[in-house]
């Protein structure tokens, strides 16, 4: 009895063991998903920092994210570079597209130089790759691993061409990014992430990963940070809320009517408590990848193609009052 009661404690207290893929931002909304797992270390190990291009290239965005690690006193969490580009799409096909089909609102990295990190910065950042590193923690690790991939997914589609048998050694892969039924902010069908890079995506979609959970506009959508929220956040005097105030204030300041969306907090709250989540729905997915005004939408998956690929669990709806008690918790609490 006494030793089933002690297996039912390690049950509960299971740390998830999580990889954190990230194209980084300055603090909404990958910096903020970042506090929210260092702030429950009995829920989550964050093993290591992976960056990708996105929001920011990798090493612009190791700036922002080694900061935020520093804040919340966990200078030790490795930090990995990753993918210098994503897999096909470049700069010079984002132009075209601004040309052909209209101006891309916001085109991330693509918009930006890729300057190096700050040099105090560069020797934090590992020797080993991203990649690297996240084949060595999937393939090794006793337990399974999480991945949390919260920006394009050209990391982890090079390591599932690398190592094809990792598809089924992931534990599960919770994402932010595609979407169903919503359109993007900007009217276009592809959300940011997917639209990045279409192809990775694709990889990773037509996977044999077991568990892939979907958090795409569909859900992030409903979830809206207004001047009200922004206040009870700002309001609480702490280094992480400094960032906060930094981020967002002057929009705040700015416009009464202001609203931001948190898509990747959702993400990292779904690790900590997924209860918020109300209502999701199975499908099998592919992205289209024809270069056209398309480009990264979610298309329904020809399973001929893909016999292998695994139904990804598409989250649709939330309890955005419990997810917010969630997310203001762990933002304000002093580190
Ligand atoms: O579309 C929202 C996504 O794009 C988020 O992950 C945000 O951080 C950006 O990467
Ligand atoms: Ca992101």
């Amino acid at each position: 009895m006494r030793l089933l009661l002690l297996f039912m404690a390690g049950l509960c207290f299971a740390q998830e063991r999580v990889i954190f893929d990230t194209d980084s931002a300055f603090f909404n909304d990958d910096g903020a998903a970042l506090v929210m797992l260092l702030q429950q270390p009995e829920k989550v190990d964050v093993l290591g920092m992976t960056l990708v291009p996105g929001n920011l290239w990798p090493a612009a965005g190791s700036d922002y994210m080694i900061r935020i690690l520093d804040l919340m006193k966990k200078p030790a969490v490795p930090v990995f570079m990753g993918a210098r580009a994503p897999l096909i799409h470049t700069r010079a096909m984002v132009e075209k597209e601004n040309r052909e089909w209209g101006p891309v609102e916001w085109m991330g990295a693509f918009g930006q130089e890729d300057k190096p990190a700050k040099r105090s910065n560069q020797r934090r950042i590992s020797q080993k790759l991203a990649v690297e590193f996240m084949i060595n923690m999937i393939s090794q690790s006793p337990e399974p691993v999480t991945v949390l991939a919260i920006g394009p997914m050209t990391n982890l589609a090079m390591a599932l061409r690398l190592r094809p048998d990792l598809e089924k050694k992931i534990g599960q892969l919770v994402f932010m990014g595609g979407t169903v039924h919503e359109k993007n902010y900007d009217g276009r069908a592809a959300e940011f992430n997917f639209w990045f890079d279409p192809e990775a995506a694709q990889i990773v979609l037509r996977s044999a990963i077991p568990k892939k959970i979907m958090f795409g506009l569909d859900i992030c959508n409903h979830a809206k940070l207004d001047k009200s929220h922004y206040e009870e956040i700002a309001g609480a005097k702490t280094p992480v809320t400094a960032l906060f105030r930094e981020d967002l204030g002057k929009k705040f300041a700015k416009d009464a009517n202001a609203s931001t969306y948190i898509w990747d907090c959702l993400a990292a709250g779904y690790l900590l408590d997924p209860s918020f989540v109300t209502k999701s729905e199975k499908a099998y997915l592919d992205v289209d990848t024809a270069f056209g005004k398309n480009y990264g939408a979610v298309v329904p998956l020809d399973r001929a193609l893909a016999p292998d690929a695994t139904e990804v669990e598409v989250m649709l709806d939330l309890d955005f009052k419990k997810f917010f008690a969630l997310y203001k918790w762990l933002l304000t609490k002093v580190v």
